[in-house]
């Protein structure tokens, strides 16, 4: 395969390698993931994560092991021990179907390939226009609060909500951005943060308990967040977290935006209730562990609850921004992400 590279994925060599998000920003370090086994094991601890970025690695890797002689039946196999790497974010499953349908044609090496680089390519296309719909609804002098990471790290292009905060400063319309640190696992304060930061993007970390007390003081002019699965309800799953805000936001009279590429719509769901949400290991919340360093502070064999995704009702959402425009709660109310009316 010809040689890639986006911010945290890279094909060289015939090999597909990621930026270790857990080591960010501490550490650069990019980890070989050869076979489907070490691509689960970068999914499930989250070296490579966000809703598009885990579809396209998996993608990627499909197509890389049909180029190196893997036979259609084991690649079958693959492709779903990776669909099964990680339950929320629906693109992972969206984009091994397109790729599902590559495998089944007679020249499934070639096709295989070409549908993994167009998934990246699209990708690209994707965020563009996302940024673009979004910095739309920007007003100038704004100050964001943003959860999670939804940037390039978490795509191939320039993000989702991340993508749109950034245009919305080029147009020079955004003051400060508030970062939500996103316990436990901090992919605000580690990653979101430093992205930011190489953007040149002013911003502020609050820890999430935080948001309440800012927006209170009228410090917050909107929430932008990405999303991990929108049901046909317009309900959408995202880390855990969003949800909060959403209530929070709706109380003080915030608007609250939902940025995603269509690969994130599952009109097959009917609502949230139908979305499977990812429980996670307890450690991650009876301490930390990252590049720096690991500590435990509650006591040995506590009880933990640790769902990764929370789901946001329909009602909480202002717009929907995908690639395709801004939507509506009205036109949400009268089923555009049902099957029938898909917006894609
Ligand atoms: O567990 P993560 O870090 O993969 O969760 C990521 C999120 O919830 C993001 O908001 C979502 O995937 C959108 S990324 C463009």
């Amino acid at each position: 395969m010809q040689t890639l590279s986006t911010t945290s994925l890279q094909v060289r060599d015939n090999q597909l390698w990621i930026l270790d998000q857990q080591a960010l920003p501490q550490q650069k370090k990019w980890c070989p993931a050869p076979g489907v086994a070490e691509l689960v094991d970068h999914i499930k601890t989250l070296r490579v994560r966000g809703a598009p970025l885990i579809g396209l690695a998996a993608s990627l890797l499909m197509a890389l092991l049909a180029e190196k002689g893997m036979s259609k039946p084991e690649l079958a196999v693959a492709l779903e021990v990776l669909r099964a790497s990680r339950p929320t974010a629906v693109n992972l499953m969206n984009n091994l179907d397109r790729m599902k349908r590559a495998l089944a044609q007679e020249n499934f090496i070639s096709a295989l390939t070409a549908e993994a680089l167009r998934l990246v390519d699209e990708d690209k296309t994707l965020c563009d226009n996302i940024a673009a719909s979004g910095a739309k609804l920007i007003k100038p002098g704004s100050r964001l609060l943003t959860h999670c990471n939804t940037g390039g790290l978490a795509t191939a292009g320039v993000g989702t909500a991340l993508g749109v905060i950034s245009r919305g400063w080029q147009e020079g319309k955004v003051e400060q951005v508030w970062v939500d640190e996103t316990r436990p696992l901090l992919q605000g304060g580690r990653l979101t943060a430093w992205e930011l930061g190489e953007l040149g993007v002013p911003y502020r970390l609050i820890c999430d308990n935080m948001a309440a007390s800012l927006m209170a003081q009228q410090q917050v002019d909107a929430v932008w967040v990405g999303a991990d699965r929108i049901a046909a309800n317009g309900d959408v799953a995202n880390k855990i977290g969003t949800y909060s805000l959403a209530v929070l936001a709706h109380y003080h009279g915030i608007p609250f935006y939902i940025a995603a590429p269509h690969t994130t719509l599952d009109p097959t769901c009917p609502d949230g209730s139908a979305i499977p949400i990812e429980q996670r290991a307890a450690s991650e919340v009876t301490g930390v562990a990252g590049s720096f360093g690991e500590v435990q502070w509650a006591p040995e064999n506590t009880q933990v609850y640790n769902p990764a995704f929370d789901v946001t009702p329909a009602a909480l959402i202002s717009g929907w921004v995908l690639d395709t425009g801004v939507v509506t709660p009205a036109q949400v109310n009268d089923g555009i992400f049902k099957i029938s009316q898909s917006v894609v």
